[in-house]
């Protein structure tokens, strides 16, 4: 009897010190932990799917398109839970309770162009097998507690798997690739100076385009900078015939790339006007000023740091002998051990910029060079952003998981977090990036743990803080590498030897051609062109349209499954108190 008593009395005392000393960081610890294992299960996914390459017979019937499904009554649920529908139709706005699928993801393909071909195929067909896990993660969490929201797998080539199923207006406006989890997940925390050509020429207008040079890198530039995530640390120089930083808050060094952060500079981005020379020199200098004070001072992300340089033009000012200028950067950017403090991207914009100087940093510098093709401003922003393709190669082993700051979810459901990680075939050489996953987390279920946000962010950063592991490459392996970004990168590049660095190290370094499964073309044929197949959107996507009171989520979720996450919850508590007991 007194024994028992003691008992009941050890696990008060433990309820009670539970509550008490379990302090906010350990409960955050645990909500995130729960998910960054849920990403792991779709991580396997993915591996299992793609494992199964040249042996999958893929029923296209099977994946519904997110901009042209047919309408699921019977599997679909509706929810007030993941926002409004977003809509210009004035009929939707006044849905609140949208149409959900449980039973299947949807997906999206990122352009018009690429709605059938045969990567995206491949694609959609591998991944199809993550239903189950979706499916199985959503069965296993308490909803409200959890705030898990979508979950998600984006590919290499751009395809987008969301769950829950959910109908979108709009398919061909949303490239996952160009999103700041699925770049911070490939690339880990990082450094970068962003450096643009403020000269005269700048103001010339392609004829092509409706912007001038100048216009059309400030909005690359903005977009570039969007893809950078409060893991990253940043500046903006701008350079004509003197070089300046953009400055915000009057701070001289890298500034971490918070979204506020990341406002105040676009700002500045957009004040920039051309005037005068170009003088490389001067903005080399001033780059690497930046990230040696910086270093200093400890505002670095202490990972990969990145020099993205873009000229129209042929230095003017400062020096200009290529031999020479070369030379200054080469030993502005090695520290005292021998070894490089960054990677130099070079970007040569418009006919009449430098392709020689501009190349040959890149190829002494272990980045890549780029003649930007100027068909328009999506085409500048996504070659700047070939650089984050070169470092998921560059990467050793598998992904981190990295944690987003707050932001408002591009498919309504509010305020949310994103936890991702890159998912890689690391048994090719180099290994190959198969794509990202990720989950989408409610603001308001951490706002239930702490409602202290530098508490949260905090956390955020500490479990999202590991560096990317990147390999030591020989020459040769970096030659394979810019071939790989020029070929199967976001932007394809023609085969055109001029863009090799050495082009005698061409025969012995061409990139080992992709194994193609026999049968590749019938297994991926068959794709439905989703175009055609046009639904109304508001039938797909809208629950009671006007203002009939809607079945709401948890009176659809059967009983059974609310015992479920009852006696899951009761197991975890149980397990929490014994693991804790002894000591
Ligand atoms: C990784 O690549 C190898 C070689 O191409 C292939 O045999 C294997 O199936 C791939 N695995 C995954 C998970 O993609
Ligand atoms: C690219 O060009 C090089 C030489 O110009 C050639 O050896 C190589 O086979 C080409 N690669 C492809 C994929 O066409
Ligand atoms: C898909 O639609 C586009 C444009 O309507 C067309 O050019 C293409 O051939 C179609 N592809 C398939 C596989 O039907």
């Amino acid at each position: 009897m007194a024994a028992r008593g003691s008992y009941v009395f050890v696990v008060f005392a433990m309820v009670v010190s539970i509550t008490v000393e379990g302090t906010i960081d350990e409960e955050l610890s645990r909500f995130l932990g729960e998910k960054e294992e849920l990403l792991r299960t779709l991580e396997q996914d993915v591996l299992v799917g793609y494992q199964r390459k040249c042996g999958t017979q893929c029923n296209f019937d099977r994946n519904i398109y997110a901009c042209s499904s047919p309408v699921l009554e019977e599997e679909s649920v509706c929810s007030q839970d993941y926002g409004v529908s977003i809509s210009t139709d004035a009929g939707c706005t006044t849905c609140s309770n949208r149409k959900l699928s449980m039973s299947r993801s949807y997906v999206r393909t990122p352009s018009r162009e690429a709605t059938c071909t045969d990567a995206l195929n491949m694609d959609i067909c591998l991944s199809q097998g993550l239903d189950n896990s979706f499916r199985e993660n959503w069965m296993s969490m308490d909803k409200e507690e959890s705030g898990v929201k979508w979950q998600f797998f984006a590919s290499q080539s751009g395809m987008y798997r969301m769950f829950p199923g959910v109908a979108q207006e709009r398919c061909h406006d949303y490239d996952p690739r160009l999103r700041a989890w699925y770049v911070s997940a490939t690339t880990g925390p990082k450094d970068v100076v962003i450096v643009i050509d403020s000269s005269d020429s700048m103001d010339f207008r392609p004829s092509t385009s409706p912007l001038t040079l100048m216009g059309l890198t400030k909005e690359a530039v903005t977009s570039v900078l969007w893809t950078l995530t409060h893991l990253d640390y940043v500046a903006v120089v701008s350079f004509a015939t003197l070089a300046q930083q953009l400055t915000i808050q009057n701070k001289n060094t890298l500034i971490r790339a918070t979204r506020d952060n990341i406002q105040a500079l676009t700002q500045e981005v957009r004040r920039v006007e051309p005037n005068g020379h170009t003088n490389f020199e001067a903005a080399f200098r001033t780059a690497f000023d930046i990230l040696r004070r910086s270093e200093v001072v400890s505002r670095t992300a202490g990972c990969n740091k990145m020099v993205l340089f873009m000229t129209d033009g042929e230095p003017t000012r400062g020096e200009r002998e290529p031999e020479q200028l070369t030379q200054i950067i080469s030993s502005l950017n090695q520290r005292e051990d021998g070894s490089k403090f960054a990677s130099i991207f070079t970007y040569s914009v418009g006919e009449l910029a430098d392709t020689t100087i501009t190349k040959k940093i890149a190829c002494n510098e272990g980045g890549v060079w780029s003649e930007v093709e100027m068909v328009g401003t999506a085409s500048l922003a996504e070659q700047l952003s070939q650089y984050f393709d070169y470092y998921g190669t560059l990467r050793e082993g598998q992904g981190q998981v990295i944690w987003t700051e707050p932001y408002m979810d591009a498919f309504g459901a509010g305020e949310v977090i994103t936890g991702a990680k890159a998912v890689y075939n690391t048994t090719t050489v180099p290994q190959t990036l198969l794509g990202v996953v990720g989950i989408d987390v409610a603001i308001s279920a951490t706002e239930k743990i702490t409602t202290d946000k530098q508490d949260l962010l905090d956390t955020l950063r500490s479990r999202s803080s590991s560096c990317a592991d990147i390999r030591e490459s020989s020459e040769c392996e970096l030659e394979q590498l810019r071939q790989k970004v020029y070929e199967q990168g976001t932007i394809r590049y023609e085969n055109n030897s001029a863009k090799w660095c050495d082009p005698s190290l061409a025969q012995e370094c061409t990139l080992p051609v992709a194994e193609q499964c026999d049968n590749q073309y019938q297994q991926y044929s068959n794709c439905r062109n989703h175009s055609t197949e046009k639904v109304d959107y508001v039938a797909a996507s809208c629950c009671s349209r006007y203002d009939e009171p809607c079945p709401s989520f948890t009176t659809r979720i059967s009983s059974s499954l609310q015992l479920l996450s009852i006696s899951v919850a009761a197991l975890l508590s149980f397990l929490y108190v014994n693991m804790i007991l002894p000591s």
